[in-house]
């Protein structure tokens, strides 16, 4: 079976060092292994919880989607996308919003910082806390089970994340799933070498706490100058210094390979001053990030080329997220009301039993003119919404002969290059092969 890998970045920011260490690079390493299947996406609806500035929600999730393919996400092997083009996601926000515990909520870390921060000020207790940043985790949770990921690779303190969308997704099967696993229960995947990687200030890298490396933003100089600012000890060049202790140090292992880590010890237990040692440290980061700054660059140069990736991958996501979400509408009794569907179709009361009947009315073909002369023809479903939009005919009978292909091909029929017949943008490739499919069977 083949295992899945999710994760998701915050597009609240500029990205750090920490964010390539703990989560772009393992993902992307993890997407590379045999038999796993990854989805990758840039949290832009998560920004929205911490950010009220249009333009750095812009701004960032260019940067955030740019650096994640100058890091190698390949996007024929990864399903890439932006959140918030999967409207799937909202919807199952609030599937699992219904059948979470609010205190489960209370438990949660973002809530219990702000309220604690709170009552360290004197304020009440909720005072700035928004309704987003409390259900915060249950955004999170859909992201996560809207692909029945199976491995989450994130940083220590998302840990309880997963936990609680662990519980939601168990829940959710527990009370609608009749015996069925209607969700797959994720679990978090720590590098615990690189899990925590710290700042200039020896907590953790983290944009909230000022103390993160950028990137690539301000070049290998901006590299070495913030490089410059991590705090050290105070012993001179020729004492022997404590690597263990250091910070810089860690900064080092999370780039270096054994036998480096081993010689900058060797080295400070011999007495190598900081300075010195911070430049090792900033040659050796500059030699993975050098390569692929360069390929940032020119990303950010062609924004249209980020934006085509994005949209194809939220076409794949979706195709994925709608079928699951149907079940789910499904299994919480959001359903077709079939007893009082007279507009769906033929429905009415039987004369001879007074029980209600239904035919559903199948999809549709519709061959027309237009006034321009040329000849189209549409797929609507039972409901009325296009499914599929032709492009114009000279002849009536060309318009024929695709419907005809269609009808014995089935969703096959639309892969073919040329194939002049388009999905309406809202309706999943599911949908339409569901619907061909019932036309080819009556
Ligand atoms: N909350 C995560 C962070 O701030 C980002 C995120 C959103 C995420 N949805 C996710 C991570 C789903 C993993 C899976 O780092």
């Amino acid at each position: 079976m083949t295992e899945r890998v999710l994760t998701g970045i915050t597009t609240s920011g500029t990205p750090h060092l920490g964010n390539y260490v703990g989560a772009i690079r393992p993902a992307i390493a993890a997407s590379l292994e045999p038999g796993v299947e990854s989805f990758f996406f840039v949290a832009d609806y998560h920004a929205l919880i911490k950010c009220d500035e249009p333009a750095r929600i812009e701004r960032s999730r260019l940067e955030i989607a740019a650096t994640w393919l100058a890091a190698g996400l390949d996007p024929q092997r990864v399903t890439f996308y932006r959140q918030s083009d999967i409207v799937e996601i909202p919807e199952l926000t609030w599937l699992l919003t219904c059948v979470t515990a609010k205190g489960l909520m209370n438990r949660s870390h973002a809530y219990k910082a702000a309220t604690d921060a709170n009552a360290t000020a004197g304020d009440d207790a909720d005072a700035g806390v928004t309704m987003g940043l409390f259900s915060y985790p249950i955004l999170m949770a859909a992201d996560i089970l809207m692909f029945n990921a199976h491995r989450v690779p994130v940083g220590r303190d998302q840990v309880q994340h997963i936990e609680m969308a662990r519980d939601m997704g168990q829940r959710f099967n527990h009370l609608f799933g009749a015996g069925r696993e209607l969700f797959v229960l994720p679990q978090a995947n720590i590098d615990e070498r690189v899990a925590m990687l710290p700042g200039l200030d020896g907590r953790k890298m983290s944009k909230s706490y000022d103390n993160a490396i950028p990137l690539f933003e301000g070049g290998a100089k901006g590299l070495r100058e913030a490089l410059a600012r991590v705090v050290t000890d105070s012993r001179l060049p020729g004492e022997p210094k404590d690597a263990d202790a250091s910070h810089l140090v860690a900064i080092f292992d999370a780039f270096a390979n054994d036998a480096e880590r081993a010689a900058l010890r060797a080295d400070l237990k011999a007495g190598l001053g900081w300075g010195d040692a911070k430049h090792r440290v900033g040659e050796r980061i500059e030699r993975d990030l050098g390569p692929m700054r360069e390929r940032y660059a020119n990303l950010m140069a062609h924004p249209e080329r980020i934006e085509a990736i994005l949209l194809d991958g939220a076409r794949k996501a979706r195709a994925v997220a709608a079928p699951l979400l149907r079940e789910l509408r499904e299994a919480v009794g959001l359903r077709r009301m079939v007893a009082v569907g007279a507009e769906l179709g033929g429905a009415g009361v039987s004369a001879a039993t007074g029980a209600a009947t239904l035919t559903v009315k199948p999809p549709i073909f519709k061959q027309y003119r237009e006034a321009d002369g040329r000849f189209y023809f549409k797929l609507a479903a039972a409901d009325g919404r296009v499914l599929l939009q032709s492009a114009a005919f000279d002849a009536g009978r060309e318009a024929g002969q695709w419907v005809a292909r269609l009808k014995a091909e089935g969703a096959a029929a639309l892969a073919v290059a040329g194939a002049p017949v388009l999905r309406s943008p809202d309706v999943s490739l599911e949908e339409v092969a569901e619907a061909l499919a019932t036309l080819a069977a009556a």
